[in-house]
């Protein structure tokens, strides 16, 4: 959302950071503890030159096996090709028109892979899953007629700037809609250019990955001509296989901060450590939704909300893109689950879909986000990597999306797909190391022979060009791959370059204003020179058997947990523990520090507890990626309880010491009944992933260097059975597995508030060392010039506006449209930041969830002192969006504003009305 501060009374006289306090410690362990990572098991068995048979310079038309047709018989009867293709047209005609119409019958099956073919997976196989049997489904198909760019309107300053990617707004622009329409138009022409000498078989190859293991990234795509060809690299929070990197905060921390400041700096830091080792396209942000709360990979994502989700995606885009790299915004959409992910059907209504699940993705368009990763789920029973309805229709219809889509590593399962909607396929063979694909010699003949247009070729070569040189990629000075994901010891390929620059100061910062003080009595916290500690739980150490990297791809826990595992991790340059952090923080005060990391032996903490000043209890849970299984967890949490017997291991403490203090490691949500209200339980702090500094940071917590202003980005329920969804289990063969979103609009809070079911700790919670005080709420609304008045008009009376290429990003809609002030002032006696939040309240006959967040930003106050925040709202953020005209409307009524603390502790109230 678009906020600033009016009175930039910034600076207090002692400094709000952390980090100018830092201890020498910290800055010697990042020298000398650099390891080079683990040998992958695939690169002990696959010479690289035999990974790929269809490399870059043997691309040809395939021998097409007669099977092809016959198999796409046996299609499933029960999902019907013209069931799936009438509800994907019928919403059309609605929508967009130039991706309506059809045309001749193309056999659309996917054929049925041997599983001998398979990778074969294993709990510690390295790289991208290996994915069950490919289910054949039938995909409807379209003429294509490229999308034009939408065009631009003309530039107003302060509210309408042109701007380009790579020299971005800065994030104190509050209501700005930067404008990256002509440098997108720009990058059009120049790819337009380069491929208009191109053959087919050329501009085939662009949108075709070389095959698993077939270059040095996990993904990379061929050299044609003088175009180098692309690196496409994991992962969301750093360069994943790569060495001298920094390990980041997981997106689910970035999101507690609720701070854009933050959101950028880690965006522009990663930006710069993957164009450093010569990455093309960056694979991440990964905004899923979290909306069950054992999802495997909710914590790579940023929360349970919409709003905040879009706001952490929109800003970690706009610096990663300054930095040079391109963007990719991942999983479209709807894999919101491990379990089944491969066939698993997100059937999910048009409204939900539109104002929860697309809605980051709307964001990222506006960040000018050069590509888009369609999921691996199915979506009402058609493959998210071939459903013409969110590709074509939404993404690039009504958002207006001109970059490329690419699909999940192993998610594409026709060559149709490209009519549907997908411009590259990754890593490019049908399955790892299968030799096949489905674009290659596979799309020229369905070229050639009149099933694909080419100029749907034309625009997806354009598209994944356009990109490249939309970030000045083409430029001689952007570094070349310099790395090797799978060979990491091959001295001609890895030059083990230094990416991680001083980025190790955001981190500690992140990961500081990420912790969320959930509980503090008695002054618990912060600690002032207590004369003993101990630290209890294997959570506070380092791990014990092999450094932090023991596990491939994180999948395991030993020691301190500040990553989950997966495609989604990095390795570890370097990990500090809260046990180095915190013994090094005791001396100067002359503590006596014990620890105490046997999680099982419940009699030995409660002794070592006894009589210490503070006991501090480290708790951890952990997820990943299905592709491994961890301690029975494949993927999905199987439970919400803390690993290692936690919860007992705090009441055993507990019973000895009247100061126990906790510190949970987690990927998400955990119930914390069993010792949440013991007495003497005497501070909570949850802390999420916090990366290489995680010792640090916890350290500048809990000895108040920084005072905690983290915001839970979901809900933490007294039973699991309060959330409104569940994980699905179960799955059989090539059936696909249902999940209906029955919950529509109401996930996490919004179900907790309109079910009046109590949390323990609701969304947007989290408390400081001092108290901030709300008052003079004021609505206006926002004049301006050059005002659209006619659209604006329309929707102000509650009717529908045109529906086209991207008429979901258009500048009347996102504009501001009404102003919220309201003063907030620091009432304790140390500084702080408050994260001031606004909700709207729809009237009843909207059929919104009672609150939604719309508004958010931080403000940082001295003791005593009092800051005006003005926060702005779009007529997007007031809109719902209107199925049967597929646009964005007003809802009829007065429309109510909360500003608060959290999505429960309402401070002042006011309404819009028209
Ligand atoms: C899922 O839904 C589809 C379409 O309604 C149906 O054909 C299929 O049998 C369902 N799958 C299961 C496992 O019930
Ligand atoms: C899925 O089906 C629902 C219910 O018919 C519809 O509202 C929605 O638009 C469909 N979504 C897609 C992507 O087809
Ligand atoms: C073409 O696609 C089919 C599946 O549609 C696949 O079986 C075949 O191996 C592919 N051909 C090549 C050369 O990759
Ligand atoms: C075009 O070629 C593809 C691949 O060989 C084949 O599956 C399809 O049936 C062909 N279509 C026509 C209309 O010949
Ligand atoms: C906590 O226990 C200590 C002894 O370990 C005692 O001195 C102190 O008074 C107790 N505090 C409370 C609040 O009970
Ligand atoms: C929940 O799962 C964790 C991790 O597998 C396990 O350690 C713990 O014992 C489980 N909790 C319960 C109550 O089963
Ligand atoms: C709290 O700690 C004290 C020791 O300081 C112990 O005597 C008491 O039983 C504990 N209370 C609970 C509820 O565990």
């Amino acid at each position: 959302m678009r906020s600033f501060i009016l009175l930039l009374s910034l600076f207090c006289t002692t400094s709000h950071q952390a980090y100018a306090a830092l201890s020498s410690e910290s800055s010697s362990t990042l020298s000398g503890s650099a390891s080079l990572p683990p040998v992958s098991d695939k690169s002990s068995s696959a010479p690289s030159s035999s990974s790929s048979t269809f490399g870059s310079s043997s691309f040809s038309l395939p021998k097409l096996s007669s099977t092809l047709s016959s198999l796409s018989k046996s299609t499933p009867s029960s999902i019907s090709a013209s069931a799936a293709s009438s509800s994907v047209t019928s919403s059309a005609a609605t929508a967009t028109s130039s991706v309506s119409g059809t045309v001749s019958t193309v056999a659309t099956g996917t054929s049925l892979i041997p599983s001998s073919i398979l990778t074969s997976s294993s709990s510690t196989s390295t790289g991208p899953p290996t994915e069950p049997l490919p289910t054949p489904i039938p995909v409807s198909s379209f003429a294509f007629s490229p999308f034009p760019s939408p065009s631009s309107d003309a530039p107003i300053p302060g509210i309408y700037p042109v701007a380009s990617p790579k020299n971005p707004p800065p994030v104190e622009s509050p209501g700005l809609v930067p404008d990256f329409a002509p440098a997108w138009t720009e990058a059009y022409k120049k790819a337009k250019a380069k491929i208009a000498g191109w053959t087919l078989e050329q501009k085939v190859n662009v949108s075709t990955g070389v095959g698993w293991e077939g270059g040095v990234c996990v993904g990379n795509t061929p050299p044609i001509e003088d175009f180098p060809g692309l690196c496409l690299e994991d992962s969301p929070l750093g360069v994943r296989f790569a060495d001298f990197i920094t390990a980041f905060p997981a997106g689910i921390n970035v999101a507690t901060t609720w701070r854009r400041s933050l959101f950028r700096a880690r965006g522009v830091a990663m930006g710069e450590e993957h164009k450093g080792k010569g990455v093309n396209i960056a694979l991440g942000p990964m905004m899923n939704m979290g909306r069950i709360a054992q999802g495997g990979r909710n914590w790579e994502g940023f929360g349970a909300d919409p709003f905040l989700t879009s706001e952490a995606a929109y800003q970690t885009i706009l610096g990663m893109q300054s930095s040079g790299v391109q963007a990719c915004a991942k999983h479209f959409i709807n894999n919101e689950q491990e379990n089944f992910r491969t066939q698993e059907s997100s059937n999910v209504d048009d409204r939900t879909e539109h104002e929860i699940y697309a809605a980051p993705f709307l964001r990222s368009v506006m960040a000018g986000v050069a590509s888009v990763m369609c999921s691996y789920n199915l979506v009402n029973g058609t493959y998210a990597c071939e459903n013409d309805r969110t590709l074509n229709e939404i993404l690039k219809g009504q958002f207006g999306f001109q970059g490329l889509i690419m699909s999940d590593w192993q998610a594409t399962h026709s060559t149709v797909s490209a009519i549907e909607g997908l411009d590259m396929t990754m890593p490019g063979d049908i399955t790892f190391n299968s030799g096949t694909t489905y674009f290659g010699g596979n799309l020229t003949e369905y070229v050639l022979n009149g099933t694909i247009p080419e100029s749907r070729v034309d625009d997806m070569a354009t598209r994944i060009l356009a990109g490249w040189y939309l970030l000045g990629q083409d430029s001689p000075s952007y570094p070349k791959p310099n790395f090797n994901a799978f060979f990491p010891l091959d001295p001609a390929t890895n030059q083990h370059i230094d990416v991680q620059d001083d980025h190790a100061k955001v981190v500690r910062e992140i990961d500081g204003a990420s912790t969320v003080l959930l509980k503090n009595v008695g002054g618990a916290l912060p600690l002032k020179k207590p004369r003993n500690i101990v630290l209890i739980g294997s959570d506070a150490g380092p791990a014990h058997i092999a450094g932090p990297n023991e596990f491939s791809d994180q999948g395991g826990v030993d020691g301190i947990l500040a990553m989950g595992w997966g495609s989604g991790t990095a390795q570890f340059t370097y990990l500090i523990s809260p046990y180095e952090a915190l013994q090094a923080r005791a001396r100067q005060d002359r503590t006596t520090f014990n620890w105490f990391f046997n999680d099982y032996n419940q009699a030995g903490a409660a002794n070592a507890a006894i009589q210490q000043d503070a006991a501090i209890v480290f708790l951890q849970s952990d997820s990943g990626e299905g592709y491994i299984t961890v301690d029975g967890n494949a993927g999905d949490r199987k439970n919400l309880t803390a690993w290692h017997d936690g919860d007992a291991l705090v009441n055993a403490v507990a019973a000895q010491n009247n100061n126990t203090i906790v510190v949970i490691h987690s990927v998400g949500p955990l119930i914390l009944e069993p010792w949440i209200e013991n007495p003497n339980v005497t501070a909570v702090l949850w802390a999420g992933l916090g990366g290489t500094e995680t010792g640090n940071a916890i350290t500048d917590v809990l000895y108040g260097a920084v005072n905690p202003s983290g915001r839970l980005a979901y809900t933490i329920a007294k039973s699991p059975s309060d959330y409104p969804a569940q994980l699905v289990a179960g799955g059989v063969g090539n059936q696909i597995l249902n999940i209906t979103y029955s919950e529509g609009l109401f996930i996490d809070y919004r179900h907790f508030d309109a079910a009046n079911i109590e949390p323990r700790f609701e969304f947007g919670f989290g408390l400081s060392y001092t108290k901030f005080n709300y008052s003079n709420l004021s609505i206006s609304k926002v004049g301006g010039p050059d005002q659209d008045t006619a659209l604006e008009a329309n929707w102000a009376k509650g009717l529908p506006s045109p529906s086209g290429e991207g008429s979901s990003i258009a500048l009347w809609l996102h504009r501001p449209a009404y102003s919220v002030s309201f003063q907030v002032q620091n009432t304790g006696k140390v500084n702080g930041t408050e994260i001031p939040q606004l909700y709207l309240n729809h009237p009843a006959s909207a059929g919104e969830p009672p609150s939604i967040l719309r508004g958010f930003t931080d403000v940082a106050l001295c003791p005593g002192e009092e800051q005006t925040v003005t926060l702005t709202l779009s007529r997007y953020d007031l809109s719902v969006w209107d199925v049967v005209t597929q646009s964005w409307i007003r809802p009829q009524g007065t429309i109510g504003v909360t500003v608060g603390a959290s999505s429960r502790d309402a401070r002042l109230k006011g309404k819009i009305t028209m």
